[in-house]
């Protein structure tokens, strides 16, 4: 299995980049994370967590040393030169083959296909280039927007993890929706 990550990637709108340690791109996520922060935390702990430029920047310091061992890549998406959001593939296991998709992308930019523009790209280069065999997908039950998206992708709905994690944000235990898709099942665009 190779793990070379390319530092981008192109779809037929968007740019996928690389997402370094830079203050440019922690300044820019900051303020998309700062102007999105009612959109992102019923769904994700860490905006509650990013209260300054720096909290960003550690963030992919942190990252681009997972990165490094292999076990996560996360690509920062541009549409026009435009920083609209994050996708990762991440948890990735090199004997299993496997890893997984996550993403987020400001409100302003939602409902446009971004995201299963995005993820078709990134599934792309993980089939094809990285020898994954299985991507999975997990949600909170309740974020249709999330699950819109695995669906669209045709990732296979295999279950509900019952009460698996704990939400602050609902304050409750939270049911994740699992999906996923095999090499065997992805098709060549
Ligand atoms: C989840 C998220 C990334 C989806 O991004 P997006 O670019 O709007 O998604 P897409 O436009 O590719 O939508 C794909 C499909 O998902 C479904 N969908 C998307 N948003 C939806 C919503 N708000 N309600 C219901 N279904 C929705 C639709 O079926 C849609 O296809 P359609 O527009 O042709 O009907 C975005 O809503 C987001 O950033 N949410 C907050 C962060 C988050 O929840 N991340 C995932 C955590 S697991």
């Amino acid at each position: 299995m190779s793990l070379k990550f390319k530092n981008q990637l192109k779809g037929k709108r968007l740019l996928l980049k690389r997402a370094k340690p830079t203050l440019g791109l922690a300044e820019i996520m900051f303020l998309t994370i700062d102007k999105n922060r009612q959109h992102l935390e019923p769904w994700f702990p860490w905006p509650k967590l990013t209260q300054k430029v720096e909290d960003s920047l550690k963030y992919l310091f942190d990252d681009e040393e997972k990165t490094k061992k292999g076990t996560i890549v996360t690509y920062s998406l541009f549409i026009n030169k435009e920083y609209i959001g994050n996708i990762s593939l991440f948890n990735i296991d090199g004997k299993k083959k496997s890893a997984e998709i996550g993403y987020w992308l400001a409100a302003s930019h939602t409902r446009n296909g971004y995201t299963t523009e995005a993820v078709g790209i990134l599934e792309k280069e993980a089939f094809e280039n990285l020898g994954l065999n299985r991507i999975q997908i997990k949600c909170d039950e309740r974020n249709l927007a999330s699950a819109g998206v695995a669906e669209k992708c045709s990732y296979k709905k295999e279950g509900l993890l019952r009460e698996d994690s704990f939400s602050e944000h609902f304050n409750g235990f939270r049911n994740t929706l699992c999906f996923s898709k095999l090499k065997s099942e992805y098709k060549k665009q």
